[in-house]
């Protein structure tokens, strides 16, 4: 069967962010006919947004580099998400002369750190590299790093940091910014960005067996946090480089990529370390807890306001306003519930006629809980003399954790229907 996608247009990888174990022989569908082409020492990704005006100058120096010290042994994959300025077309252009050039162009997916990743799932490299594609990172320096990598280091790091490192005429806010950025990380996450002097790099090498088969989950920009945080990376290297200045475009760094990298250090956080090993062993969805805790606070003013309503302002019995106000808030937590804690459960079981069921189950369970809830309070305040109100804490917290956990095993659980 003879496609005519030309080998150096590479298809976008989807699914999880999982490198595979074996560098993938990539089928090179040219007009000659399928191919399956044999797995090379590296693969250098080169994330482009924009970057026009560097593209051809960074792909020329990079193979010319390339096919001095490791010929034919070596891709160029240039991962451009859908640039306005058609990055990926000019890098397209410049395959017929660079033949180790291949080219992904993303339209569903943005970001930089899932464009590196997917360049790794693609590539067949026994070695993944990543280089920005604006010049600002020496080419010269991926001899240093292939020569470390090669020496038995399962990741080779380019630092602004280490001798013969340094940042060309930085402002004093960015210096500011990104010493602000290694700082919060490790205060967050010691045990991952303490093991880097320049956990900002996006200049580095890393051993593909070192991260294949893991799940990588990365947000933002910060790649390398993501490999140090979930990859088995035992032998670290680092080599000193210069960060250039640009000579075309400009940085893509606004300020959501400062609140994505405190997502990400958040999110690292929860998978790894204590937290991360008590959430693997008790396999408990913490995100998924602190979503239904904060539905579950919102459903307390519901309560609350409609109690006052009903008892303060219209003057119904205490008991009556109680249980309307009850019920109304468990359908706020439900509808709450049903569109952001369990969206992903929900999406899977559709229509009017299941969400009614589902709310049917969380009302059953919740009323239950209320039960649970007044025999707790009873027992540490009159059993344990407890203050009221921390007997009241604790039960409401004791039933918090029995709603999420039973509503979470049968409400909305998937039962596939086969
Ligand atoms: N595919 C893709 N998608 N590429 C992107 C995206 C994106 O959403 N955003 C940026 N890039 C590419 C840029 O085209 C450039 O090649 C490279 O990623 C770095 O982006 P810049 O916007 O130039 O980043 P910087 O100059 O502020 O550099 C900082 O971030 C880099 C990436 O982490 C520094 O910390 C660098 O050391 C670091 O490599
Ligand atoms: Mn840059």
């Amino acid at each position: 069967m003879h496609i005519t996608q030309h080998a150096s247009i590479l298809p976008v990888p989807s699914g999880p962010l999982q490198v595979s174990r074996l560098p993938q022989g990539v089928a090179g569908l040219t007009s000659e006919g399928s191919s399956l082409v044999a797995p090379v020492r590296l693969s250098l990704i080169v994330p482009t947004y924009n970057e026009g005006g560097n593209i051809e100058k960074i792909v020329s120096l990079l193979s010319h580099l390339l096919d001095q010290t490791i010929p034919g042994d070596y891709e160029l994959i240039v991962v451009d998400d859908d640039s306005p300025d058609k990055t990926w077309e000019l890098a397209q252009n410049l395959t017929s002369q660079h033949p180790r050039l291949r080219v992904m162009r993303r339209q569903h997916e943005r970001g930089l750190s899932t464009a590196v990743i997917r360049g790794w799932q693609a590539a067949r490299g026994e070695i993944l590299g990543v280089i920005d594609g604006d010049l600002q990172h020496p080419p010269e320096i991926l001899l240093k790093l292939l020569e470390e990598i090669e020496r038995g280091a399962d990741l080779a790091v380019a630092s602004r940091h280490v001798e013969g490192g340094g940042v060309s005429d930085w402002s004093a806010v960015r210096r500011f910014l990104s010493r602000g950025a290694q700082l919060l990380g490790l205060i967050m996450l010691p045990r991952v960005v303490s093991r880097v002097s320049d956990p900002m790099s996006g200049y580095f090498m890393v051993r593909r067996s070192a991260i294949a088969g893991c799940l990588l989950n990365p947000l933002g920009y910060k790649i390398l946090i993501e490999v140090l945080g979930r990859g088995n990376i035992d032998q670290i290297a680092e080599v000193g480089y210069v960060f250039q200045e640009r000579e075309a475009g400009e940085s893509k760094v606004t300020w959501k990529h400062y609140t994505d990298y405190l997502h990400h250090l958040l999110r690292l956080r929860l998978s790894s370390g204590r937290i991360g090993r008590l959430r693997q062993r008790l396999r408990f969805p913490i995100g998924r807890f602190l979503r239904f805790g904060v539905v579950g606070a919102s459903g307390l003013v519901v309560d609350m306001g409609i109690l006052y309503l009903l008892y303060d302002r219209l003057g119904l019995g205490l008991t009556r306003s109680a249980i309307l106000a009850a019920e109304l808030a468990i359908i706020n937590n439900f509808i709450w519930n049903d569109r952001w804690t369990f969206k992903d459960l929900a999406a899977k079981q559709r229509g009017w006629r299941r969400r009614i069921k589902r709310l049917m189950k969380f009302n059953i369970i919740c009323l239950m809980g209320l039960i649970l809830k007044v025999l707790l309070l009873n027992l540490l305040f009159n059993g344990l003399h407890l203050n009221a109100y921390l007997a009241n804490f604790l039960a409401i917290a004791a039933v918090t954790l029995w709603n999420f956990w039973i509503n979470l095993k049968l409400s909305w659980r998937v039962t596939e229907v086969k």
